[in-house]
């Protein structure tokens, strides 16, 4: 039952950690031995409470206990899950010999920690980890926290936990997708520091998920000690600790472009492990065909390796980011070897420059492997296939690479990135074209032409894409441009007239920004022009600036109905009374004349 144990030592802070298949009598023991008078605090969630509530009463049976089931998820890691704590170990009196359980993932194993680090100062905790990544990762090493609005992890403490008790049976519960991202940490391990890891997942690379127990407990083992050995280096991870990182630049930025929503942590761990080989390899630290045997191993362990729907520009933009803090330079641990890596020093710009490259390279890695698996070729492209856009007859576009880089040397190249956008969704990546043309229109968004692009995307993501396209970007619900550099937030009125290509502009003054499609980069400022606009400068006092635009639009759309029932509504008396009082001081004028110089004036003027 007890697969032996593995101390981290740091010093009065030390820990055991525990290893067995049905661990939970040690666990008895240990708790009925330090903690049997003092009241037991477990924290978990809903969805570990459904399954091992029962058992958890009989783990702690004649121990005082009372039980806290949070919501499950990572977006329930918040401020507003702390303060359930704490008023749970308040409301239950818990004092400073109390005892805090925390019985779950990652997302429990941080929030229980941080409870622990910071009620009265600091309490007890213990960690029951019950996903594969909270096993091999997050319940050994002492970090805690909670994520803020604003970032991931942006509030935290190390307070190292008594005792962790590592069950594989917990792993039977656990859903495919959770399994497999733990499995990118154990990875990790293995090619950062554990070269013995190393060899046993390969050997059974394709058939991990049918690991028995046994095997379980020995990869986990492995990638457990060799973490404790680097936390026992260095607990605060002011140095040797950043090899933990692996994968974890590149990883942290892709989870960020996807919003902490679609990848998993563990996901874009797999896909940072991948990129970061190869940057490594590029640069001459990884030995050339170590970066391939990592990526192969991933894919065998059935790991995307890239997700084409997030836009370089964003990844680039999220490198560099320490804690919402911009960096120049980062430690980055590089593969050295197979179980070796070291730490280099980095500059954020190199790492950005080398992701298009690096994207392609993978994107040839993973179609040279579904050709090889005799899967359906995916290549030469009947219509597009992400990585090259096809040229109009004349002309040789550019590929998506081409666009990426100068985007990545560039993020401020507005032309580039519309490019950019429109290319992805003609390569049938509406999400990668959604997400850069929201991009620019960050950066840009009086931007004539990307208002443009962003309408037709938005059209097409709401067709290809409904889950994205009901959450329309605030960006394009809200943004209504009043001139050249000059606009508000505000509900925009939406597009809805004719195709701009059809030949038939349609109204403008329905609220379609008043541009010919083909307007140039040079054009993509120029004013725009429509009848709400109009108006809104009309009922900002702002008449001649209204008069303007609405005779803007008449001079391009002479017959624009709702222009001209605008003109006639607001200028109709005005207008005719200027003319007519035009009309009398002329004839005023020329009576006089009459009447001084005997001038002949006829009586039609
Ligand atoms: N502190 C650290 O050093 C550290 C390191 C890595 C990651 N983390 C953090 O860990 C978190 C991710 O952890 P996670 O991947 O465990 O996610 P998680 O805690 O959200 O768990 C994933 C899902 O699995 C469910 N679950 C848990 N155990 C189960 C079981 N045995 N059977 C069935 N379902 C089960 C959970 O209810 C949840 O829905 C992130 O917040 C990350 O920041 C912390």
């Amino acid at each position: 039952m007890n697969d032996g144990i593995i101390t981290v030592s740091l010093g009065d802070r030390s820990y055991d950690i525990f290893f067995g298949t049905g661990v939970y009598p040690l666990f008895q023991e240990w708790v009925t031995r330090f903690f049997r008078s003092t009241p037991v605090f477990v924290v978990t969630d809903r969805t570990v409470h459904s399954i091992y509530g029962d058992d958890l009463g009989k783990w702690l049976s004649g121990v005082p206990h009372d039980v806290l089931s949070l919501p499950p998820g990572e977006e329930r890691k918040r401020w507003d899950a702390m303060q359930e704590i704490y008023s749970f170990l308040a409301r239950k009196g818990a004092g400073r010999d109390s005892l805090i359980v925390a019985l779950g993932g990652g997302v429990v194993g941080d929030l229980a920690g941080f409870a622990a680090a910071t009620f009265l100062r600091g309490i007890p905790y213990v960690q029951i980890p019950t996903t594969l990544l909270a096993q091999v990762d997050s319940s050994v090493g002492g970090k805690t926290g909670f994520n803020l609005a604003e970032g991931k992890n942006l509030v935290g403490a190390f307070h190292q936990p008594r005792a962790v008790f590592i069950d594989p049976a917990f792993l039977l519960t656990l859903d495919e997708r959770n399994l497999r991202a733990g499995m990118a940490e154990v990875v990790k391990c293995a090619f950062a520091g554990a070269p013995s890891l190393l060899e046993s997942i390969t050997a059974c690379a394709a058939s991990w998920k049918e690991m028995s127990g046994d095997s379980w407990i020995s990869v986990i083992r492995g990638a457990v000690a060799f973490k404790a050995s680097v936390v026992e280096r260095d607990e605060r991870e002011a140095s040797v600790r950043r090899i933990l990182n692996l994968g974890h630049t590149i990883g942290h930025a892709l989870e960020q472009a996807s919003g902490y929503r679609r990848l998993l942590h563990g996901e874009a761990v797999a896909m940072g492990l991948a990129w970061e080989a190869i940057f490594s390899r590029r640069h001459g630290a990884t030995p050339p065909g170590l970066e391939r045997r990592l990526i192969d191993l991933l894919l065998e362990m059935g790991f995307a390796i890239d997700d084409p729907s997030l836009p370089v520009t964003a990844i680039a933009a999220a490198i560099g980011m320490d804690k919402k803090r911009m960096v120049s330079d980062i430690d980055m641990p590089l593969l050295t070897g197979s179980g070796s890596c070291a730490l280099k020093r980095i500059p954020v710009s190199l790492l950005r420059e080398e992701l298009p490259s690096i994207r392609e390279e993978l994107r040839v890695i993973a179609e040279e492997r579904a050709w090889g698996a005799g899967k359906e070729k995916t290549h030469p492209p009947e219509k597009e296939t992400p990585g090259e856009v096809p040229a109009g007859p004349d002309e040789a576009a550019p590929t998506i690479s081409e666009l990426e880089r100068r985007v990545v040397l560039n993020p401020r190249d507005v032309d580039a990135m519309i490019a950019l956008a429109e290319a992805y969704g003609r390569a049938g990546n509406p999400s990668g074209a959604w997400e850069t043309i929201k991009e620019v229109l960050g950066q840009d968004p009086s931007s004539a032409r990307a208002q443009r692009v962003a309408r037709e995307i938005e059209r097409e993501v709401k067709e290809a894409l409904p889950e994205i396209g009901e959450s329309t970007s605030p960006l394009l619900e809200e943004v209504v441009i009043l001139e050249e550099g000059v606009f508000e937030l505000r509900p925009a009125d939406r597009w809805s007239g004719p195709d701009e290509d059809s030949g038939d502009a349609g109204d403008p003054g329905a609220g379609v920004p008043d541009i010919p499609p083909e307007t140039s980069s040079a054009e993509a400022g120029a004013l725009i022009r429509t009848v709400t606009m109009a108006s809104i400068y009309w009922d900002q006092g702002r008449q001649e600036e209204s008069i303007r635009i609405i005779d803007e639009i008449l001079r391009r759309h002479p017959n624009d109905s709702r222009a001209l029932a605008w003109r006639e509504a607001r200028l109709g008396k005005r207008a005719v009374g200027r003319e007519k009082r035009l009309v009398s001081s002329l004839t005023a004028f020329l009576r006089k004349m009459t009447k001084e110089f005997g001038y002949d004036v006829p009586g039609h003027h």
